[in-house]
């Protein structure tokens, strides 16, 4: 069928439209200081930029990690000496990893007090989901839906980190993955674009607050610009080959997210995209990111990606890839040591023009001015305000808080959860359930190895019951540690009878399997994604023993649990949840908590399946056309279907949806509605959502796509009329060319309680 289509709007007149609608109060309040301020900080930046060398300019664009111990002995020799020396002369922008205020006071006073101009440094950490107290990693939070527990998950990070001297964070990482194989889905907000877009908005405005120069909050950085998500077999650091409408449609929305919540950095990323570096990216950084969407912060390099495309064999050595890298406008340089060494040269050779220099010096200068360093480089760096914060009651609340919004309930037959509260013997087993280093997950740098509340602490607390415990086996032989591939028990199975005897005598056994905290991350992809080492056979021998198990899984990305959702009879997503970890499952067992996770990324049955999401495109053979023929999309040993789909979780009440209606409201705008009920017998938070398919386009579509989410909470037997609006916003796609179009025709839309939603109604857009 051939319908009318026209262009709504083009993409720059776009991104104007989006950041009004967008705006919450933070953005408003940030613009309503906008006007006299950002003048001031303009005529500060230019004014200091007169007065630099062209050596202290690129020294700007330099950064370092820690280097010595800062409150030890001045570095002498070799590559520490020099860096020492280099911040003397100004020649350092910035430095990560280096924490405490005690050690960033040191630091930032031998660039404020030795340096010729005494320009402060700005000072990052990878503060992912928490500094020193941690949240759950951010792919669990994500499961929470609840973007109030997010930004104030993000909120006291900052808080914490910055009273420890950080003034920057490498997070929100808002790239989506639909490749359970990468370890860094853990880092992320899952598979979906729409969701991702409202989470990166309520993770920057968490971060960076209304006010950057408060004392309390820190530049935020979306990173890895662009498509790191998608890198071939879920390989990390693998190349990227993707499409404009995947680009444009999946992996920008919610990097434009953030640059609309006002994040102050970019990263670039690791990874080449259709043969260009990103890192040497003009496309992705100037074209996109600094002219179409207006970004005037800054892009900081992942660490050594310039260099590294010298392995990418994009540029011949380090020199070029410093050219390369700087005309593409990648700002500073992340531990490559290329600018710092190459760029006076390759301005004076003329390959690089000095107003590139220029214009990222000013970008960089402008964070600092706003973040306050200027006016008091020091005030990160109060001790007795550290140790009061850090720590804090008031953050391992908010941490607690939004670990048990994080759990997803998978599956409870017959109502095995929650536990009965008394008079029950129940036997814990599995390692990961005293393990207090684990739920901490790897991205925890600030945070001290056994730090976290165990499951068997958690369920210690509730007295009522005979708790037995046993791991089963090691899980890990050898020591844990971050930077080393882990040492997974494979063979020993010698405690696995300690585990089946204390089963055989117990009403109900809680298993705690899945992955170590440091099996997914950076560099931590996987080629199955069963239970590894022996816990899937220690699971079938307990089974045999005791079939009334509650299975909690510990893991940082979607698992192939198949067996498992075959047999056991109750299944609770519990991630890694951080430094509460063990008090939020507990709560959630024992029924003090009703969960209402649902799930962000799609599970799949099977490791074949993968990538695997709910928003895949129909291809021209969708269906089986007659039973037991085989020329269409499938596998011919695996349904298409996913073991858990996307936005899918239980709770321990029911709910239904019913009424759905269907308003056009203005011209290109509807309002669907539809009545949600809390069918069961307890109090119960469920996340309404909408799906919209657009029946016909130029370019396919999706056979569905989120565009719409409500956490609504209700009583036994109450019933709420939600409301979503549909805007040209959520009607319209970006097409081949990257330009943003509304066509008009048929849309259909689905409401429910997962992307599975079979409520359904239709619209004609005229
Ligand atoms: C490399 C990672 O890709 C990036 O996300 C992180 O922020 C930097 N290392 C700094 O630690």
């Amino acid at each position: 069928m051939k319908r009318n289509r026209y262009y709504l709007l083009v993409l720059s007149i776009v991104f104007g439209l989006f950041s009004c609608k967008n705006e919450s109060k933070n953005d408003l309040a940030l613009n309503s200081k906008n006007s006299t301020e950002n003048s001031s900080i303009e005529s500060k930046v230019e004014a200091l930029l007169k007065k630099m060398t062209l050596e202290e300019k690129v020294g700007q664009m330099n950064q370092y990690t820690g280097f010595w111990d800062v409150t030890g002995p001045t570095p002498k020799e070799g590559n520490q000496a020099l860096k020492y020396e280099h911040l003397k002369k100004g020649l350092v922008g910035s430095m990560i990893n280096v924490t405490g205020s005690k050690n960033v006071r040191a630091v930032q006073k031998i660039a404020v007090e030795e340096s010729r101009l005494g320009i402060p440094l700005i000072i990052g950490f990878d503060v992912i989901h928490g500094f020193k107290t941690l949240s759950p990693i951010p792919l669990a939070e994500s499961a929470s839906w609840d973007m109030d527990a997010i930004e104030l998950s993000a909120k006291v990070a900052a808080k914490e980190a910055a009273a420890s001297g950080i003034n920057w964070t490498f997070a929100p990482m808002v790239d989506v993955s639909r490749d359970a194989r990468w370890g860094r889905v853990m880092e992320g907000a899952g598979e979906d674009a729409y969701l991702g877009s409202k989470i990166a908005t309520a993770r920057v405005h968490g971060f960076q607050g209304a006010d950057l120069s408060s004392k309390e909050t820190i530049a935020a950085c979306a990173k890895h610009f662009a498509a790191y998500g998608f890198a071939e077999s879920g390989k990390d650091y693998n190349t990227v080959d993707i499409g404009t409408s995947t680009l444009y449609n999946v992996i920008f929305p919610p990097f434009i997210a953030a640059k609309n919540a006002g994040v102050r950095t970019f990263m670039n990323s690791f990874n080449e995209i259709n043969g260009i570096p990103a890192t040497g990216s003009a496309f992705l950084q100037r074209e996109i990111l600094k002219k179409q969407w207006g970004f005037d912060g800054f892009i900081v390099s992942d660490w050594g990606s310039i260099n590294e495309m010298v392995a990418h064999r994009q540029a011949k050595n380090g020199k070029e890839a410093a050219e390369i890298a700087a005309n593409a406008g990648s700002d500073m340089d992340m531990e490559s040591h290329l600018y710092v060494s190459e760029l006076v040269n390759l301005v004076n050779e003329g390959k690089v023009k000095e107003s590139v220099i220029d214009d990222a010096v000013r970008r960089i200068l402008r964070v600092k001015f706003e973040l306050g360093l200027f006016e008091n480089p020091y005030k990160y760096c109060d001790e007795t305000y550290e140790k009061d914060v850090v720590g804090s009651k008031e953050i391992n609340e908010a941490v607690l808080d939004v670990a048990k919004k994080s759990i997803v309930l998978l599956k409870n037959e017959n109502n095995v959860l929650p536990l009965k509260k008394e008079g029950q013997k129940i036997a814990l087993i599995g390692a990961l359930a005293d393990d207090k280093t684990s739920p901490l997950g790897n991205w925890r740098i600030g945070a001290e190895d056994g730090t976290a509340v165990s499951v068997l602490e958690g369920m210690q607390k509730y007295k009522g019951n005979t708790l037995f415990f046993e791991k089963g086996a090691e899980f890990v032989s050898g020591e844990t540690v971050f930077a080393k591939e882990l040492n997974i028990n494979v063979s020993d199975k010698s405690e696995f009878s300690k585990a089946t005897a204390i089963a055989k005598k117990v009403d109900v056994v809680v298993m705690v399997l899945g992955e170590h905290g440091y099996q997914s991350g950076e560099g931590r992809s996987r080629s199955s994604l069963g239970l590894p080492g022996v816990q899937q056979e220690l699971l079938e021998a307990v089974y045999k023993a005791n079939s009334n198990i509650v299975l909690v899984l510990n893991n940082g990305r979607p698992l192939a649990v198949t067996w498992a959702d075959e047999h056991i009879p109750a299944i609770v997503e519990a991630w890694q949840l951080g430094t509460q970890s063990g008090n939020a499952i507990a709560q959630v067992l024992y029924g003090d908590y009703n969960p209402s996770g649902k799930l962000p990324m799609t599970f799949p049955r099977s490791v074949g399946q993968v990538p695997i999401y709910y928003n895949v495109k129909s291809t021209g053979r969708p269906n089986m056309p007659a039973p037991g023929e085989v020329f269409w999309s499938h596998y011919s040993d695996i349904t298409n279907k996913p073991l858990y789909p996307f936005g899918y979780g239980l709770s321990y009440t029911t709910f239904s949806y019913t009424d759905i209606n269907v308003k056009n409201v203005k011209d290109n705008s509807f309002e669907i509605s539809v009545t949600l009920t809390n069918t069961g017998n307890v109090t119960g938070k469920e996340v309404a959502q909408l799906y919209l398919k657009d029946d016909y386009a130029s370019v396919t579509r999706p056979v569905k796509e989120l565009k719409g989410f409500e956490l609504v909470k209700l009583n036994p037997n109450e019933s709420k009329t939600i409301t979503f609006l549909l805007t040209e916003n959520e009607l319209g796609f970006y097409n081949n060319q990257g330009d943003f179009i509304v066509e008009s025709g048929d849309f259909t839309v689905f409401v429910g309680g997962d992307s599975e939603a079979e409520l359904t109604t239709k619209f004609e857009l005229k």
